[in-house]
């Protein structure tokens, strides 16, 4: 490969220009204030990444509903947070107006935790369920989305991602789990209902034509009736679905697809490969590729999962050290037409600079994600999320949690 860098050409989504190649994943944190609004470490957190000079930032999951969100310190997004997130906007803006800015709008579902919101459910799933949804408790849901694409409008963000993966509501629907005779599911007619109707309604109610849609989807789940699979009780790969629905998507507004696979709740290695077994990255660009190759030349497309790959200090074998990295596959994935951005999750908390110290030729003082994923532990134990490698305000902090934890195990035995 030759010494162009295709990671820092500019592209166009809809009708802004990204910067260059690079995306943060959506990436939850749980340090939002008890109002769901951004607290001080949220800001810290952005102000980082709007520093770092990315093309886009993906501003993590944040509810469209405060009775069934799946963190207890979520970002909401509802009428009363808009004079919050419209401030948090226009400072990351300052901090950095050329970095689009889009908001992942969700509804947790079936992975709402029990402890402090309502889990909801399609179709009860095996470890998850909760009260099953009626009619017309989709069409409120349905309305609290486009609400809150309004309140993310005028806000001031560039887009949405409208999510439908990682097995949260957006998912839900359209798996082919979701067998239940009901006019959101059965069907593929049916199970596509309810994202259509988002898209619809959000394209029509708002109509701006510089305001940008787009959606994160797992193209395959890996469990039996996940998405991507060949009917409601197998798990062999079958994207025929997958793949219309990113069309579907598409015709009905999307002008991005954030590739990614997984429901981390079941499968969490297929979503974030584990640094033990990096090779699922491979999986990764194959779905990266089988999207680009149905979509529009003039849709752009994003991968996840390149954390793993770092400066290809990893597990990855069979391979070149120097072909390895995030930047070689990066680069030629670009080159080869098998993405047109690639996003990081995992590595962002590890350096959100990497982009401006990659474009400064300075990738020796970037800090490489090591795959450890302390960050997951924060998550699951609804602590607030950081990288406990290269900070040690989080270091600390996870040293506590487990000394906790380990006191609370020895009381109880
Ligand atoms: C702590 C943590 C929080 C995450 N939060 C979100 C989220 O809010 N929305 C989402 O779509 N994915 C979320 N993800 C998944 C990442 O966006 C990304 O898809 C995944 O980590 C794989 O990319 P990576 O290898 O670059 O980390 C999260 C992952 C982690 C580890």
């Amino acid at each position: 490969m030759g010494e162009e860098n295709y990671l820092f050409k500019p592209i166009k989504i809809g009708n802004k220009i990204s910067e260059n190649r690079i995306a943060i994943n959506a990436m939850e944190c749980c340090d939002s204030d008890e109002e769901g609004n951004p607290s001080e470490k949220t800001y810290r957190r952005y102000q980082r990444h709007f520093e770092g000079g990315s093309g886009v930032v993906v501003l993590e999951a944040i509810t469209v509903g405060y009775e069934s969100r799946s963190r207890k310190y979520q970002l909401s997004i509802m009428p009363r947070n808009e004079k919050a997130l419209a401030k948090f906007v226009s400072e990351m803006k300052r901090i950095n107006p050329k970095t689009l800015f889009f908001f992942q709008l969700t509804h947790s579902g079936e992975l709402s935790h029990p402890d402090f919101s309502k889990r909801v459910c399609v179709k009860p799933l095996p470890g998850f369920g909760g009260e099953l949804l009626t009619e017309d408790d989709v069409e409120k849901i349905m309305d609290q989305f486009v609400t809150s694409a309004k309140i993310a409008h005028s806000a001031g963000a560039d887009g949405i991602d409208i999510k439908l993966c990682h097995g949260y509501l957006g998912s839900q629907f359209i798996r082919p789990y979701n067998d239940r005779k009901w006019k959101f599911g059965g069907s593929w007619e049916n199970r596509t209902r309810f994202p259509y109707t988002i898209y619809e309604r959000v394209q029509k109610e708002i109509n701006d034509p510089n305001f940008i849609l787009g959606s994160k989807v797992s193209i395959w789940e890996g469990f039996p009736g996940g998405c991507g699979s060949a009917g409601p009780d197998t798990a062999i790969m079958d994207l025929t679905e997958s793949l219309d629905l990113v069309k579907g998507i598409e015709e009905r507004g999307a002008k991005f697809i954030i590739v990614s696979a997984g429901s981390p709740s079941i499968t969490l290695a297929l979503s974030q490969p584990d640094k033990k077994i990096p090779d699922d990255v491979y999986l990764h660009f194959g779905f990266q590729k089988a999207v680009k190759s149905v979509v529009k030349p003039e849709t752009v497309v994003i991968g996840s999962a390149y954390s793993v790959l770092n400066n290809g200090n990893n597990a990855l074998q069979a391979v070149k050290r120097e072909e390895a990295s995030l930047k070689y596959w990066g680069n030629k994935n670009i080159k080869d037409g098998v993405t047109d951005m690639i996003a990081i999750g995992r590595q962002s908390l590890a350096d959100s600079l990497l982009p401006a110290k990659m474009k400064a030729g300075k990738e020796d003082t970037i800090n490489w994600c090591t795959a450890c994923d302390n960050c997951i532990e924060f998550l699951i134990r609804q602590k607030n999320v950081g990288c406990a490698t290269y900070d040690k305000e989080y270091a600390d902090s996870l040293r506590q949690i487990r000394r906790e934890e380990g006191l609370l195990k020895a009381k109880r035995t």
